[in-house]
Formats: C-alpha cells, sequence, structure tokens
C-alpha cells in the first residue's frame, strides 16, 4: 500500500456568503496521478490556492505526508515538496528559457544548494522537450511551450507533488499531445500529479482517479471510467460528452 502524500480534511473557503470551497474531504497517495474536473467557477482553482498556501483555508487542515502544512506559507510549501503551475502562465517574458528554470532551481533549492545549476537546468529543459530553445526569450515561444516552461520552472524546484491548473487550455491538437507526453513523463518519474483540466480527453488519459467539483463540494471520485457513468458527474458537467468518453 502506497501513503498518502496530502491529506484535505474538512477544507472551506469562503468569499463572503459564496462557498467556493465548502467542507472538502480527501486524499492523494504517493505517485498517484489525480484529475479534478467540474464547471467553471466549482473550487477546482480555489482548492489548489489553499493546498499551495496562497489562500488560508475559512476552516479545515491540509497534511502533506502527515505534516500539518494549513498555516505555512506558500514558499515553505515550496520547500517541502509542493509546486504548481498557474490557469494563467506567468514566465518572465524578457528571459532566456534557460534563465527562466534557472531562477526557482537557485531560489527553492530545498536539499541545500544545487551544486551544478547548469547541468540541473539543462536535465529540466531535455526532460520538457525545451532544450533546442533553451537561449531563446521566453516571449518568443508560442503558446504550447509556455506552458512547458511553467511546468519545468516547477520541476526546478524539485516537487514532489506537482500541481496543474488547466495546463492544455488554449492548446492546439498537436500542442496537446506534445504536452500529454511531458506530463505523462514527469509522472513517470514518480511524481505526484494533481490536474485541474477542462481538456477531458488528456485529463481521462492521463489521470488514475479523478474527483469531480461542483460549487465546492466533491461529487464523484473515481476512475475515468466510473466518472464518465457517473449521472451525478453527467447531469452537473460532463452532458452528451460523458456518454461519448463512456463509449471510448
Ligand atoms: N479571491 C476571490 N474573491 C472572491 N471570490 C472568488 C475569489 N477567487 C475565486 N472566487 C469565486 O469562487 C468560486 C470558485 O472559483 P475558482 O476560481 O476556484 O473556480 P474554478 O473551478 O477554478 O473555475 P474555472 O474552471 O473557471 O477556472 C467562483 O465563484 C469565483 O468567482
Ligand atoms: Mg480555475
Amino acid at each position: 500500500m502506497r501513503d498518502d502524500i496530502l491529506r484535505v480534511e474538512r477544507l472551506s473557503k469562503h468569499f463572503r456568503g459564496l462557498k467556493a470551497v465548502d467542507d472538502i474531504t480527501f486524499s492523494v497517495k504517493e505517485r498517484e496521478f489525480l484529475g479534478v474536473i467540474g464547471p467553471n467557477g466549482a473550487g477546482k482553482t480555489t482548492l489548489f490556492n489553499l493546498i499551495t498556501g496562497f489562500l488560508k483555508p475559512t476552516s479545515g487542515s491540509v497534511y502533506f505526508k502527515d505534516r500539518d502544512i494549513t498555516r505555512l506559507k506558500s514558499h515553505e510549501r515550496v520547500k517541502l515538496g509542493i509546486a504548481r503551475t498557474f490557469q494563467v502562465t506567468r514566465p518572465f517574458k524578457k528571459l532566456s528559457v534557460k534563465e527562466n528554470v534557472k531562477i526557482p532551481a537557485i531560489v527553492s533549492h530545498r536539499d541545500g544548494k544545487v551544486d551544478n545549476v547548469e547541468e540541473f537546468t539543462d536535465q529540466i529543459l531535455e526532460m520538457v522537450d525545451l532544450i533546442k530553445k533553451k537561449d531563446l526569450k521566453a516571449e518568443n515561444l508560442p503558446h504550447g511551450e509556455i506552458r512547458k516552461l511553467e511546468i519545468a520552472r516547477a520541476m526546478a524546484t524539485k516537487p514532489e507533488l506537482l500541481l496543474l491548473d488547466e495546463p492544455f487550455s488554449g492548446l492546439t491538437s498537436e500542442e496537446i499531445s506534445a504536452l500529454q507526453d511531458v506530463i505523462a513523463r514527469i509522472h513517470e518519474e514518480g511524481i505526484t500529479v494533481i490536474l485541474i483540466e477542462h481538456v477531458l480527453k488528456a485529463c481521462m488519459a492521463l489521470s488514475e482517479r479523478i474527483i469531480v467539483l461542483n460549487y465546492g463540494k466533491i461529487i464523484a471520485d473515481g476512475s475515468p471510467e466510473e466518472i464518465c457513468m457517473d449521472k451525478q458527474v453527467i447531469e452537473a458537467y460532463l452532458g452528451k460528452r460523458g456518454m461519448e468518453f463512456a463509449a471510448g
């Protein structure tokens, strides 16, 4: 049995009267690939913000490897091994691809100093297929490669848990398939991944398990196959698409 790497217990975030995350409990196993889906405004990004420390919860707790991290700052969580990407990309546009990855590598170095930053940065750029573009300015990359760069920047902090917020959004089908390979490779390296995504084909293909949020609550938790056939999920989110996925 694999241990839990992340446990979220009775977690809530209220914005005035709005229950963006409403009493959510779930856990994620080491090396698991968990998808998070649900309609716009369901609370997916808010959940990521609570796990990564960008927001403080109204109530409830977050545990990382059995340690209560609810009150830690986001940079402290990065040092423990939690990294994320954002729904809206935010690279340093004027810096090169390589410098974009080097900075988080140097700043986070949670295992003490990174011995050879150059080599480490190159390894990460290889992993995300950006090594040939390393001297380009980030602003000159196409959108699909900006998404890869964001993942590279997160990987530069040596995470054990990687949270991806809609990495496929706005990409062409070729870009989606290239990025899907990169994300699968990262997971194969032994990293636990949580993926928020509306591009369901990619999310279903990558995820071992999916949770579905609706109005801040988990309405389903199961394998992609189970989720596709779940009545409540079809009603709240998938509609006809659920049937199509279920039919393969
Ligand atoms: N800082 C904030 N202040 C007030 N309301 C917020 C804040 N952040 C999010 N919300 C609200 O909380 C709810 C959940 O938002 P969230 O961004 O988590 O949704 P989401 O599931 O990520 O949606 P999407 O799929 O569109 O990205 C929404 O109603 C949103 O308007
Ligand atoms: Mg969101």
